[in-house]
């Protein structure tokens, strides 16, 4: 069983300007009308303040792309889940393949950091995938349940508050999308490791990443286990993030 409403989260990555930005929220929040789906913009860290006050009173709420491991002290050019809570961030993507690719990020760092965001009440988007000599090699089910089962060992019952996007590091900014059966494969594996590990877990949302846009998010959405998008490129385009926040609201 999936969580009803489904939740499509925008990955601005390193991309904006404070002008670009609010012309960007301006367009979002002109077109977006009475959507049914639940929606985020994961901003870069600048930004947050600026994004905090463009989304007051709006149904779009704010993430952040990263969250230190650490509560406080001596960890420069770090932020904190307190920090990030200052500024009213409701998620935090954790782990995702390009801080594991160019920041050496363990599973146990990933780990620790889904920790600090749920010790804070921010809920954690952990990026789970393999890459493409795993995904050749055979080994895409045994890669995201290791990187799954770390975040499950370190939280404990508390996994049932996360959200867990499925991200395929072939398919990211690539324009290989999975096969919407490639995806359900996947996500029905996740999905039962979560309801073993808690009785809470139907409530968590499994949602897809890696070049999801305007035209292949509807076979996406429509799998089983497919319970949002986290969609990178295709969400700095109001008209195509919009496309797809309507999708999702079917
Ligand atoms: P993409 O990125 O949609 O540009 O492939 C997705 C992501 O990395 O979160």
């Amino acid at each position: 069983m999936s969580p009803s409403s489904k939740l499509m989260v925008g990955n601005w990555k390193m991309n904006g300007s404070l002008a670009a930005n609010a012309s960007l929220v301006a367009q979002l929040l002109e077109g977006i009308g009475a959507v049914s789906c639940r929606s985020a913009l994961c901003v870069p860290a600048p930004y947050l303040a600026q994004m905090q006050h463009l989304l007051t009173d709006s149904s779009v709420d704010l993430g952040a792309q990263d969250v230190s491991a650490h509560a406080s002290g001596a960890y420069t050019g770090e932020a904190s889940a307190d920090m990030l809570r200052d500024f009213s961030v409701r998620y935090v993507i954790v782990g995702h393949s390009e801080r594991r690719q160019y920041h050496a990020e363990s599973d146990a760092t990933v780990a620790a950091k889904t920790q600090r965001a749920l010790a804070v009440g921010i809920t954690p988007i952990v990026c789970v995938g393999e890459s493409l000599a795993e995904r050749e090699a055979g080994q895409t089910e045994a890669v995201v349940k290791r990187q799954l089962a770390a975040v499950i060992q370190t939280n404990g019952h508390c996994i049932s508050e996360i959200v867990v996007a499925y991200e395929p590091v072939w398919a990211i900014g690539t324009g290989l999308t999975a096969t919407p059966e490639q995806a359900q494969q996947v996500h029905a594996v996740l999905r039962s490791q979560l309801q073993a590990a808690s009785a809470q877990a139907t409530r968590i949302s499994i949602l897809y990443g890696g070049s999801m846009n305007a035209a292949n998010a509807a076979d996406l959405l429509a799998q089983p286990d497919v319970d949002g998008g986290l969609i990178g490129g295709a969400s700095l385009k109001a008209a195509d993030f919009l496309s797809m926040l309507k999708v999702a609201s079917r």
